[in-house]
């Protein structure tokens, strides 16, 4: 019989060695100043910018730089649709900091100016996150040099976007796949070198460099029903209140919603979530919604149908106790989608995953979202 590693649903994420902290607070505050005076010179303003949409939850899509560059017709889209524009891969931590002290910031610049430029607001993904390890992160061997580089790569790349994002994914997808089998953290490079202290010491570390930035734990899997599902709320519930505790700056937790047809989105789990999040004074955020079809006709309709029943289900859920703070989609239009490299339609029918189709047109879930979220 096969035993189980850990309590599953229980970590502590100051365990094992000591949680030191930053001592880099003096160096910081010099580049700081430097990084505001940077802003303001190009005109983007040092303050955080602001929803327009009055009551309204803010909508918004993440984007790739490449799609956005070459796509007028997408940056229309997107100017059309969105209160929110985002970078979805040129923040991550291999894209933006390939080799040690090489930056790439550029294809993020672009994307964000674009959305401050049109009073539009952006956010930051992911500080910490096993799927964008650069090479020399993956070879460093020892306890200090990955606190050393994890901290030195939070405080930079935070503090260059300071006032100019809402807020960041600081940790993303750190609760296992399957917490019964695997236990509570997902097994990474970060967990290896640092222990579960990688966790706190990373918001931190954002706090630190953006003390208005808000501080995001995003996770996926956290929408549905089941005991798998059950595990990663309670995981996440968990997380958070240690942080808190130990008075570590945590402002929201994200719920990718990368919503599979097939499976029944919980919203008595989804309100039980919101309200203990909403108790400990922490917001509910979708961060990455999108649809994987496997299961109904290929149709558009009834892919399109199969959709707006689980986006309506999500939306039910998450305003049973109030509403979210932004709603964000992993992309835009179905011309561009992660879905449709990594998990296509078996029947190699075109998927159906984004709010607008290939030709830009918005399915009918897009107007029930708008709806639902412009009464707030
Ligand atoms: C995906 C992007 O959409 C792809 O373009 C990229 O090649 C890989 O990453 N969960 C996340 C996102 O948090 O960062 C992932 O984005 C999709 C799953």
């Amino acid at each position: 019989m096969r035993q189980s590693r850990a309590p599953s649903s229980s970590v502590d994420i100051f365990a094992g060695r000591g949680f030191r902290r930053s001592t880099s607070a003096a160096r910081l505050t010099r580049r700081s100043l430097l990084g505001g005076a940077a802003a303001l010179a190009a005109g983007l303003g040092g303050t955080r910018p602001t929803s327009a949409a009055g009551d309204a939850v803010p909508f918004g899509a993440a984007v790739a730089y490449g799609n956005f560059r070459d796509d007028a017709d997408y940056r229309n889209a997107l100017l059309e649709h969105c209160d929110l524009i985002m970078p979805m891969n040129e923040l991550k931590f291999a894209q933006v900091h390939p080799e040690p002290g090489r930056w790439n910031f550029e294809p993020a610049d672009a994307i964000v100016d674009f959305a401050l430029r049109n009073g539009r607001t952006s956010r930051g993904h992911a500080h910490v996150w096993w799927g964008a390890t650069p090479d020399w992160v993956e070879a460093i061997g020892s306890e200090k040099e990955a606190e050393a580089a994890l901290v030195e790569h939070i405080e930079t790349v935070q503090d260059r976007y300071r006032g100019r994002l809402l807020g960041w994914d600081v940790v993303n997808e750190v609760i296992a796949n399957d917490p019964e089998t695997e236990g509570a953290l997902r097994d990474t490079v970060w967990l290896d070198r640092l222990g579960p202290r990688h966790i706190p010491l990373a918001f931190q570390a954002a706090s630190q460099a953006d003390p208005d930035a808000r501080l995001v734990l995003n996770d996926y899997d956290l929408e549905f029903a089941g005991r798998r599902y059950d595990l990663r709320r309670e995981i996440a519930l968990g997380i958070v209140r240690q942080l808190l505790d130990a008075n570590i700056p945590v402002h929201g937790v994200g719920i990718q919603a990368h919503l599979y047809v097939g499976r029944t989105i919980d919203r008595d789990a989804l309100l039980a979530f919101h309200k203990a999040l909403d108790e400990m004074g922490v917001s509910l955020l979708v961060t990455e919604l999108d649809v994987i079809n496997w299961e109904s006709a290929p149709d558009a309709q009834s892919q399109d149908r199969a959709a707006g029943a689980l986006v309506s289900d999500l939306l039910e859920g998450v305003f049973a106790w109030k509403a979210p703070e932004l709603v964000v989609a992993w992309g835009l239009t179905d011309r561009y989608s992660w879905i449709e490299d990594v998990q296509p339609r078996p029947d190699g029918a075109p998927g159906r995953p984004l709010p607008l189709d290939r030709d830009m047109k918005p399915k009918p879930w897009l107007r029930t979202l708008k709806h639902r979220l412009s009464a707030g």
